[in-house]
């Protein structure tokens, strides 16, 4: 794993918008994996600067979401599908028809990850993944004990996630109990990762990736198993290192 720190959130953002450009830009069609989260927020405004004041184009890219929450309509304002129309999709030029994010209100759940697997493959597969990384070591929805090996899955979410992202709902009860997530083995077959880390209280997931082996209670050390993952942090996440 490569590491890079850099001083702020806004530098973390820019960089990763630019490596992100660069790639799309230099390539026939490209297919990013993205992620929800504050943590990617600042990328997708970058993004949308690229676009607007650069002209850059997204009409050659193809996304996949790593998550949705489990009962949440695409139109309810806390389901990730609205969070990446409001936060990128409505803001580029990006076809409706490449852009992909499980589904979390179907009458099949076990169906929807068969089939989100299969359009993944279809696609050629992710040639790079965006990553944020929960207090716990989460990666995607993918929380600890999770099977290296996982694919496409539906998760219980821990109280910890809950919790921790209980301050996008009005109210902690509304946080879904469960969510659709690409698995760990899923993550892993994207050609390249980006991890992005950010904040004080990142610092210890921080640490310990980069100080622990391998471990499925910490979701994040399956990177160590991937030859091209870069971690981009900003200096308030580096403060354990
Ligand atoms: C959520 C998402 C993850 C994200 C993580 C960290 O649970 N499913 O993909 O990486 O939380 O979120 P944040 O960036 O808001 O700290």
């Amino acid at each position: 794993m490569k590491l890079r720190v850099v001083e702020s959130y806004d530098e973390m953002s820019k960089l990763t918008a630019k490596e992100i450009v660069t790639r799309i830009t230099t390539n026939h069609s490209f297919t990013l994996g993205l992620a929800t989260g504050s943590t990617p927020e600042g990328v997708y405004k970058s993004l949308i600067e690229e676009h607007k004041r650069n002209g850059i184009s997204f009409e050659n890219v193809s996304t996949f979401n790593l998550d949705e929450y489990i009962g949440l309509d695409p139109i309810h304002k806390n389901s990730y599908h609205c969070f990446m129309q409001q936060k990128l999709f409505s803001y580029i030029n990006i076809f409706k028809s490449n852009i992909h994010i499980p589904k979390g209100n179907t009458s099949n759940h076990q169906e929807e990850c068969l089939h989100y697997e299969s359009i993944i493959k279809a696609s050629g597969g992710i040639a790079l993944q965006i990553l944020g990384i929960g207090k716990n070591g989460h990666i995607g929805f993918n929380e600890p004990g999770t099977d290296f090996s996982s694919r496409t899955h539906i998760v219980n979410l821990t109280e910890s996630t809950r919790a921790a992202n209980a301050r996008f709902f009005s109210t902690p009860e509304e946080v879904p109990t469960q969510a659709i997530t690409m698995g760990i083995s899923s993550i892993l077959d994207s050609k390249e990762i980006f991890l992005l880390v950010s904040g004080h209280q990142k610092a210890e997931a921080l640490h310990k990736l980069l100080t622990t082996d391998c471990d499925n209670m910490f979701p994040a050390s399956s990177l160590k198993n991937h030859s091209n993952v870069t971690i981009i942090a900003d200096s308030d996440a580096a403060t354990l290192l």
